[in-house]
């Protein structure tokens, strides 16, 4: 059996899968399983373009991260049998939706299942910087504190306050639920698209960004990276938030002018900051890391063992769907 098995493969070309980076095993073994021939990056590290672009040559699926951009030519260099690319991430800005649709490629993301963990770790930025956790784990480490004393560390109440939340999607609308339930916050949001279910069902207030921008005590960012929103956020909307807001953003960074925002913060024109993404990953922009009204983490929100595990489990089972003549399971449309 085991030898027809191998005849068989021998005969009939089995597809070629690549895969751009590590990622946990669980996508792999679903590939493996099926036969397919599937080659993982070994590259400490985002493999650079020009070996990116030498490694997918025949390939029929590839399964690229957000810091692997796919465009033209990407698809030239990969060959006409590729037929699909499915994105470990949610977001897709890194991916020309456009050229892979008028070329028949397929592009799948991984919506839902890092939905929670992305929501998670908002919720963690919106606590930390409001209780300055980050501020106290480094005073006590850096040997600073002398005895309890009623003024030290003061930070800000979440319960009752005003949550705006820019973007309402599978992420912002679990923000909406679970602070809203949990912390017994006013949500105020703005979107494109308004949901008359969550207004009416779960007591969230629309607004116009602005108004959403000046009334909220904590306003957190959900919105996909489009030309439309870049730099959303700049100064003209710093200067609309109260000087006590703080901003989170677990999206994209580019959403927000980071730079403009360091220029806030250093003025008092918004209270703090916490931030997941940056306009230049890895990068900072000047002057960020040395606020102590910041906290920033690398781009880790989906970043759960149990998530990371699902996002690698949908991302090749879109691929198997696709190699087998079915519909992708999301396919981004
Ligand atoms: C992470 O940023 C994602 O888009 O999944
Ligand atoms: C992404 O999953 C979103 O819709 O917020």
């Amino acid at each position: 059996m085991k030898h027809l098995y191998r005849l068989s493969r021998l005969f009939k070309k089995m597809p070629k899968v690549f895969v751009t980076r590590e990622i946990p095993e669980e996508g792999i073994n679903l590939l493996k399983e099926k036969g397919y021939e599937v080659e993982v990056s070994d590259f400490d590290g985002v493999l650079p373009r020009e070996q990116l672009l030498e490694k997918i040559k025949g390939a029929d699926a590839v399964l690229p991260l957000l810091t692997d951009k796919i465009d033209a030519e990407f698809f030239d260099a990969a060959g006409p049998q590729l037929k699909v690319i499915a994105n470990y991430a949610v977001g897709y800005d890194n991916i020309n939706i456009e050229e892979a649709k008028r070329r028949g490629i397929v592009t799948t993301n991984t919506p839902e299942v890092l939905t929670e963990s992305v929501v998670e770790h908002t919720i963690a930025l919106i606590c930390a910087i409001a209780m300055r956790i980050v501020e106290a784990d480094k005073y006590m480490r850096n040997g600073n504190y002398k005895g309890w004393a009623p003024k030290l560390l003061m930070g800000h109440d979440i319960a009752g306050k005003t949550l705006g939340l820019v973007g309402l999607g599978r992420i912002g609308s679990l923000v909406a639920k679970r602070m809203k339930d949990g912390f017994d916050m006013r949500v105020m949001y703005y979107d494109v698209n308004r949901s008359q279910d969550l207004e009416k069902n779960a007591g969230l207030e629309y607004a116009e960004l602005d108004a959403v921008l000046k009334e909220s005590d904590f306003i957190s960012v959900h919105v996909p990276l489009l030309p439309a929103t870049k730099h959303l956020i700049s100064f003209e909307q710093f200067k609309m938030m109260k000087p006590t807001a703080y901003l989170i953003n677990t999206s994209r960074g580019p959403v927000v002018d980071e730079k403009e925002l360091v220029e806030a913060l250093k003025n008092g024109v918004i209270c703090g900051a916490a931030l997941d993404v940056f306009e230049e990953e890895p990068k900072m922009a000047p002057g960020l890391a040395e606020l102590d009204n910041v906290i920033v983490t690398p781009h880790i929100a989906s970043a759960t063992e149990e998530t990371r595990g699902a996002m690698s489990e949908l991302a090749a089972k879109n691929i198997i769907e696709v190699l087998e003549g079915r519909e992708a399971i999301t396919p981004i449309k």
